[in-house]
Parts: structure tokens; C-alpha cells; sequence
């Protein structure tokens, strides 16, 4: 995980890769650091805390130079502290180094390191890289060779960026790890994602798999890891700056929760005429993900297997390689809002191994895993800065629905979302009530069931209760003996075909006396409940999404009633590029 950029120009670059770091802090943040070149020499200031916690006390943008990198961390190797934040130097504090990514033989090199004599500041498996790099010029070879060969010396992940004192070049490279270049005029950038970028440019270039290059203020060079020239196309993104700020909201999640009802049109318009011919002709479809992305998926087996008729087996990507065995005729469905997580890049490559076509849902064009793909269906969502998803879902939702119901009158989907919120000020009063409870229960069928889902993956992501999710039938096979006196119980139940089993669920619930709140259009269903939210529209089929932002709400009120920033769960990390 962990967010890194690099800024080569005449500009301040202590406060361009400052900005930088506070958009990528989604990535990582729990230390940071920035160092840069200047007349005097390498200055390099990092700590322990959030982006602007770190960067004020240290006074960022007093750093002179115009060519830097930066680093907002998400720990794998070493506890969080000063030490530990890149970037790293190697023994002569010339060479500097940030790192994305795991490197697995760390400790191998690093002792045979240690053996001649370097010595080291932290406990990552990063510092390393500079401490190679050292070696390499030690021994005559030109920077970006010893970049290079360094590199190629080590197993595992890396998106990592180098500066030298004195040079005016940074030295970027990647291996299943995202890592974009960012061309400006007179300046040029390298980032973990472009939106850290788009004050400066909107052309980018996305890093290839073991790809590296050589920035300039003039120019960049790329080069495959045998360091040959390779000509590489800039790609144009119409994303906005603003996009990437919260406009008046005081966290991005709230923004991006109503950002929803804007960008659902942009979803279904998404251009989905390659992927029609794939669904149709596939004798076999799996579908992976991870996390909200996984929901989405099991959203598209409900509906292919009930609609089209398909058998479609939904897998957590992390597992996929361990219990799915695809084929040549088998097509598989990849939903990412990122396009880089790294347990979805192995499912797909297991599967490309085994001959199988592949579709990706993504909103990040250029990303990982549409290089792996056969097809990629861009989601249109715009970027997404909040840690928890939530438009991109909804992004993910209105794609599959387009997939599965190519002849059916979408139209109605944002406004009947948008509709859906204004339910905000009863639900925060909701969430209010629910900041003291231990267990908070979610109960669905049917197309309810991952939405559910969802919505208790929000909460406990966010507001650190624990909350669960099943069936509604379900619960007579053992969660029912959890429920007591006062527990919260939120009961997905549109009018649709499950009403009645919801209710007789929701009964179940009230004669152990927990707390019903529903979400529902169902005068019955609100009669039996303690509190009846009112969800809008009529079409059973469209109810997932009258559904979705309510619980996104009641999420984002529970975290915030409890003094957590919603945007930045303990623990957790966008984008998240290990395994
Ligand atoms: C939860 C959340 C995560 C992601 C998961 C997959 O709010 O955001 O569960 O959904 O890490 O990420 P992507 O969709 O980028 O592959």
C-alpha cells in the first residue's frame, strides 16, 4: 500500500510532493516523509502521524529545491515511527530512497549488506534498495544502472523511487505495484495514482510491469528493466481537481455518498458493447473480488444466475486460486474500483495461466488489472479518496445491471438514490443510537442479501462495531441465539418476492426482543418494525440501490458520532497492493 510521488522541475518541491502526499494519504498513514535536493544539499524530514500532523511539525514546505520524493506509509515491515518512514538513505545520506510494495528475500540481502559493512537506520525491508544502490556506484556503475541492477536483485513488490544528491533526474520503477508518471510542462512527476498529479497535469503514463524511467524537468525516458528505450503513449484523463477535494463536505466519504446520484449517469453510460459478446458466449463464469467489490460480485451472481440463466460461481479473490479451477471456457469477471489489488491481480493471473478469458470493472484506467484483461468496462465514477467505497459500488452496481439487463429502462437509478438520501437527518439519529451497542445485526434475502452485506462491512470498517450480515433464513440456524434485549437488528425488506419471510424474520427478531430498524416500502413490514426507514420507488428489481446510501449514511453518522474520521479507519489502507 503506501502512497509515494516524485517531482522533478522548477517548482517548490517540498510543496508540490507536500499536496501530493495529502491526497495519497488514503493509501497509508501512519508516517511520512519528504526529502529534496538543494544547493546546500539533501534535506530529508519524516516522522510518525498523519500527513499534515507530520508535515506541519516538521515545516514541509520551508524545504528548498525543486526536485524531491515523499512517502506516506502503511506498515509491513516495522512498527510506525520516525525511523521507519521513508525515505530511506543509504550509508552516506546521498542516496534516497521510498518504497511501495514487500520485499520477500530482505533479509537475505540485507545481511549479505551487513556483511560489508553498511549499516542500518530502520527495520524496513525498504532501506535496502538505497543501500544497493550504494553498492552499485561503489562499484562504477552509473546511477540508474545501479537502479536497475538493484532491482532486478530483489523478490517481491516494488514501486520505488530514487534520488541522488546533485543529480537532477529521479529514477522510478515498478513490479506489482502501481507507479504513474505524470507529464508536465518543464516538470515532470511520478505517483502511486494520478490524482495526486492532476494539479499538474492530466497525461499520464502508467508504469508497465517491470518498467523504470528517468525524469527530467525537460523529459522522461522509459525503459524496461534491461534498461532498453521503450516508447510509451501518454494517456488523457478528464478528471478534475476538484473531483480529488471535498467541496464544502466535511469528509470525503459524505461527499462521495452524494457524489452517487452525479455519477450513476456516467456508470450506466459506460461503454459496455464489448462485454455483452463475453457474458453471452461464456459456457462458464467466475467472478472475483474483494471486499465492497465482492458484494458487487455476488450482486452479478444473484443476477445472471437468476436473469440470464448463467451459472456463475462469486469467489473472494484471495481464495480464488486455492478452489477454482477455470478453463479455456471459462470467463472471468474481475471487479476493482482500484485496479491494483494485488489478491485480485493473482486470481486473474492464476486464471489467465489456466486459458481464461478475463473482464475487469474498474474506474482506473491504465491500471494493473486492465493490462491483465481481455476487456475492461470503466466504471466512470471519477476518483474515490474516502477509504471505504461507496460510489464506486454503486458504480460497480449500475455496470452489472447494465450487463444483465441490456434491454431494461435504467434511467430512473440516480434520482431514485439521490431520493434515498433524504432520509440523512433520520438516519443520523439513527447511527446516534447505535454508538453504544456491541453487535449490530444485518438481515436480507434475495437481492437484499449483498446489500447486507455491504452495509455491515461499512460499519464495522468505519465505526469499529462489530456487525455481521446474513440471510434472513438464516438466522434460526445459530445467530438467533445472539440476539437479546436491545440488540439492533436492520432488516433489508423491500416489497418484493422475500417480504413476507422478511417479516416473519423480523418477528422472529422482536420476540427476543431486539430492535428492528427496517428499510423498507412495506406498510406491513413497517408496522412490525421499531423504526421503519421509508425507502423510495416500487421496482423490486431497483431496490438495492433506494438501499445502498442510506446504510452508507448510517455507517458514516456512527463513525463520526464516535470522534473517528470516517476517511481514515484505523488499520486500513486504499488500494491495498499486498497479498
Ligand atoms: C471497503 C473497501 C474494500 C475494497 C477492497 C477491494 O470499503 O473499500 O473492501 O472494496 O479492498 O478494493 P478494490 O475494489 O480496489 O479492488
Amino acid at each position: 500500500m503506501c502512497g509515494i510521488i516524485g517531482y522533478v522541475g522548477n517548482g517548490k518541491a517540498s510543496e508540490i510532493i507536500y499536496n501530493g502526499l495529502r491526497t495519497l494519504e488514503y493509501r497509508g498513514y501512519d508516517s511520512v516523509g519528504v526529502v529534496v535536493d538543494t544547493p546546500s544539499g539533501i534535506d530529508l524530514r519524516k516522522g510518525k502521524g498523519m500527513v499534515e500532523e507530520v508535515g506541519d511539525s516538521l515545516d514541509f514546505t520551508s524545504m528548498g529545491g525543486s526536485i524531491g520524493i515523499g512517502h506516506t506509509r502503511w506498515a509491513t515491515h516495522g512498527v510506525p515511527c520516525k525511523e521507519n518512514a521513508h525515505p530511506h538513505t543509504d550509508c552516506t545520506g546521498k542516496i534516497a530512497i521510498v518504497h511501495n510494495g514487500v520485499i520477500e528475500n530482505y533479509q537475505e540481502l540485507r545481511d549479505e549488506l551487513a556483511g560489508k559493512g553498511h549499516k542500518f537506520s530502520s527495520e524496513t525491508d525498504s532501506e535496502i534498495i538505497a543501500h544497493l544502490v550504494e553498492e552499485g556506484k561503489k562499484s562504477g556503475k552509473e546511477t540508474f544502472q545501479a537502479f536497475l541492477s538493484s532491482l532486478k536483485m530483489l523478490k517481491g513488490s516494488y514501486a520505488a523511487a530514487l534520488l541522488v544528491e546533485g543529480e537532477k533526474k529521479l529514477y522510478v520503477a515498478r513490479k506489482n505495484s502501481p507507479l504513474v508518471v505524470g507529464l508536465g510542462k518543464g516538470e515532470n512527476l511520478a505517483a502511486s495514482d494520478m490524482t495526486a498529479m492532476l494539479r499538474h497535469t492530466r497525461d499520464f503514463v502508467p508504469l508497465g510491469e517491470m518498467e523504470a524511467a528517468v525524469l527530467e524537468p525537460r523529459g522522461v525516458a522509459f525503459y524496461s528493466m534491461d534498461g532498453n528505450e521503450l516508447r510509451k503513449e501518454p494517456m488523457h484523463v478528464d478528471w478534475s481537481t476538484e473531483m480529488a477535494e471535498k467541496g464544502g463536505f466535511p469528509h470525503f466519504m459524505l461527499k462521495e455518498i452524494h457524489d452517487q446520484k452525479h455519477f450513476l449517469y456516467e456508470s450506466l453510460a459506460a461503454d459496455v458493447s464489448r462485454a455483452h459478446p463475453l457474458i453471452s458466449n461464456a459456457k462458464k463464469i467466475h467472478i472475483t473480488a474483494c471486499g465492497t467489490s465482492y458484494h458487487a460480485s455476488l450482486m452479478f451472481k444473484c443476477l445472471s444466475q437468476k436473469f440470464l440463466g448463467k451459472d456463475c460461481d462469486a469467489t473472494i479473490a484471495s481464495e480464488y486460486p486455492f478452489i477454482s479451477n477455470p478453463d479455456s471456457n471459462t470467463l472471468v469477471i474481475a471487479i476493482s474500483q482500484s485496479g491494483e489489488t494485488a489478491d485480485t491481480m493473482r486470481a486473474l493471473e492464476y486464471a489467465r495461466g489456466k486459458g481464461a478469458k478475463i473482464l475487469s470493472l474498474t474506474n482506473v484506467a491504465g491500471s494493473s488489472i486492465t493490462r491483465i484483461s481481455d476487456e475492461v468496462v470503466l466504471l466512470n465514477s471519477g476518483p474515490e479518496v474516502s477509504v471505504a467505497a461507496t460510489k464506486t459500488f454503486t458504480s460497480q452496481l449500475a455496470v452489472l445491471y447494465r450487463l444483465v439487463f441490456p434491454g431494461k429502462d435504467l434511467s430512473a437509478i440516480p434520482a431514485l438514490l439521490g431520493k434515498s438520501l433524504e432520509s440523512e437527518i433520520e438516519i443520523k439519529r439513527i447511527s446516534e443510537s447505535l454508538r453504544e451497542k456491541r453487535d449490530i445485526f444485518f438481515l436480507g434475502r434475495g437481492l437484499s442479501v449483498p446489500i447486507a452485506m455491504e452495509g455491515a462491512l461499512k460499519l464495522k470498517e468505519i465505526s469499529y462495531l462489530h456487525a455481521e450480515a446474513y440471510p434472513g433464513g438464516e438466522l434460526k440456524h445459530g445467530p438467533l441465539s445472539l440476539i437479546e434485549p436491545g440488540v439492533p437488528v436492520i432488516a433489508l425488506a423491500p416489497n418484493d418476492e422475500t417480504v413476507y419471510k422478511m417479516l416473519g424474520n423480523i418477528k422472529e427478531v422482536r420476540a427476543r426482543g431486539g430492535f428492528v430498524v427496517s428499510f423498507t416500502n412495506s406498510r406491513e413490514i413497517a408496522k412490525e418494525s421499531d423504526i421503519a426507514v421509508e425507502i423510495p420507488g416500487s421496482d423490486p428489481l431497483l431496490a438495492p440501490f433506494a438501499m445502498i446510501a442510506p446504510l452508507q449514511l448510517l455507517a458514516y453518522y456512527a463513525s463520526v458520532s464516535k470522534g473517528i474520521n470516517p476517511d481514515r479507519p484505523r488499520n486500513l489502507a486504499k488500494s491495498v497492493t499486498v497479498e
